[in-house]
């Protein structure tokens, strides 16, 4: 019979812990859900009293803490006694890709994982599921099994005795959709091997997702569909990235190509819109990943068709700082670029591989003077990511600017990086009065309105328009 869950516990209160967690405890008041985590920091916000300041911005997820934090919802950092009380264990830490050592650049850095499966050895008591929710390479069950295996064989402990079942349930929500992704997913996906453990899991997500859409693999295919999803993703943006090049060097439009090809059901149209490159903490990751375990297997075919999304996404970036610089008569020397939008995508503060991140590096060195607004992305992260010293207030060459109105100033273009939909309402008439002509905007996302931008005397670069119709 399946044991009945009581008490969650999830390690890692980030962008995947925090949300996940947030929507299970809002869909099952029974269940008491703790979120560990070891930055102090971290849960100090996801503790304060003004929800506008938790450390993730999400829409909707607000409401919700503020609707369970305090009753079946807490964040703390007291690992030991959360790890000791829970019946079931969520590992969401963070994997990124390794530094250093083997696999460098390409591996995941599983120590975090590795971290966390030691501190459930050490603090579990009785039965306890351990459930992979960070997304992790194939076999990594393995790894942790092992770890927890090892600890109740030399642990000097009698009664009573600890034991541990491990399932993959990978999470495939977005960032700015979280909510909603939780709350109505396309599938949830269980991986695993003892059927009472998969029942208890399955039981926590049928409250209030429909049975069939909750699929049951193995292990192993489970951990691997994870970054399969991812690869698929990314490889369609780099492949109608790749098209929207060549749309600007023929006379085709790539929101027309997109728009035929994604009318073919067997492509379906989702996925499709060409930007300055796909960002995120997860895409380039899980792919280098999959590149790293098909080398490993002794598949270089495999390992290569797949680095080629990730090269593509390079270039991509880069072309779009090259052209910008082409554009500004080849030099960008002193002038003022306005960038509009830091993020790697709109509805999260989150800047992790952002494409505006290698392009603005591009910039600078080519000697612009960036003046940076994004609505949720603060000054520390910008600096953090430039990874330029600002310190010296004489040569500095980037600016946060807060109030979009004042960007424009004296500006030799824009640049729209991220699809904020206030960028979309830019009234490009007054924008114009207050910058140097003759003025560029850049459109990397396809918001702004064409017509609008032109009659006010601004020169339009859109991606994938061929022959830069609006010159
Ligand atoms: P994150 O960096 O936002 O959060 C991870 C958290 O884990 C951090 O707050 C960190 O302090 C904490 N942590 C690390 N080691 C710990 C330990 N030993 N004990 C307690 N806390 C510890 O990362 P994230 O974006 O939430 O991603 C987590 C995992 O989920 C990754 O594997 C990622 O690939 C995967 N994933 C992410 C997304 C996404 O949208 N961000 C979506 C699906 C899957
Ligand atoms: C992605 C996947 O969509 C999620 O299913 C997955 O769970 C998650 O990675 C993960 O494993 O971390 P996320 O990175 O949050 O989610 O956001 P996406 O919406 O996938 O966007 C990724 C990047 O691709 C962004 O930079 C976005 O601007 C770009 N993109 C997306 C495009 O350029 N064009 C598109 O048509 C879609």
């Amino acid at each position: 019979m399946n044991k009945r869950i009581q008490k969650i516990c999830c390690i890692g209160a980030g962008y995947v812990g925090g949300p996940t967690m947030a929507v299970i405890a809002d869909k099952c008041p029974d269940i008491i859900v703790n979120i560990v985590d070891i930055n102090e920091n971290k849960i100090n916000q996801w503790n304060n009293n003004n929800l506008d300041l938790l450390p993730i911005y999400e829409p909707g997820l607000a409401d919700i803490v503020g609707r369970c934090r305090g009753i079946n919802l807490h964040f703390s950092n007291l690992i030991e006694e959360n790890i000791r009380d829970a019946d079931i264990i969520f590992i969401s830490v963070n994997t990124p890709t390794k530094k250093n050592g083997i696999g460098k650049g390409k591996a995941s850095d599983l120590r975090w994982v590795e971290e966390s499966a030691r501190q459930v050895a050490k603090f579990s008591s009785g039965h306890t599921i351990v459930v992979e929710k960070s997304t992790l390479p194939v076999r990594t069950a393995e790894v942790i099994k092992s770890i927890l295996e090892a600890e109740v064989l030399h642990s000097k402990e009698k009664i009573p005795k600890r034991t541990f079942d491990v399932l993959s349930n990978p999470e495939f929500l977005a960032e700015g959709s979280a909510i909603k992704d939780l709350e109505k997913p396309d599938r949830v996906l269980i991986g695993g091997e003892n059927h009472d453990a998969i029942n208890c899991l399955r039981d926590i997500y049928r409250r209030w997702v429909p049975e069939s859409k909750i699929l049951i693999t193995n292990v192993w295919s489970s951990e691997l569909a994870k970054l399969t999803a991812n690869a698929f993703l990314a490889q369609r943006i780099s492949s109608i990235n790749s098209i929207s090049a060549l749309c600007e060097n023929t006379g085709a439009d790539v929101r027309e190509v997109a728009r035929a090809i994604g009318s073919d059901k067997r492509i379906g149209s989702e996925f499709l819109d060409s930007g300055p490159g796909f960002g995120g903490s997860c895409f380039k990751k899980d792919i280098l990943n999959l590149v790293y375990l098909s080398e490993y297997f002794g598949l270089p075919e495999v390992a290569d068709f797949w680095e080629g999304v990730v090269r593509l996404n390079n270039w991509h970036q880069h072309r779009i700082s090259k052209l910008i610089t082409k554009k500004l008569f080849g030099t960008l020397s002193g002038k003022k670029i306005a960038i509009l939008g830091f993020a790697f995508k709109a509805n999260t503060n989150d800047t992790r591989e952002s494409s505006a991140i290698q392009i603005c590096r591009d910039l600078i060195e080519e000697g612009a003077i960036l003046f940076i607004h994004d609505p949720k992305v603060d000054e520390n992260q910008i600096s953090k990511d430039l990874n330029l010293l600002n310190e010296n207030s004489q040569k500095r060459n980037w600016f946060k600017v807060e109030s979009i109105n004042k960007i424009f100033f004296e500006a030799d273009a824009a640049v729209i990086l991220t699809e904020w939909q206030q960028y979309s309402q830019i009234n490009w008439g007054k924008a114009a009065l207050s910058m140097r002509s003759p003025a560029w905007v850049f459109d990397t996302r396809s918001i702004v309105n064409p017509e609008n931008v032109v009659k006010s005397n601004l020169n339009l670069w859109r991606i994938g328009d061929g022959y830069n119709k609006f010159i």
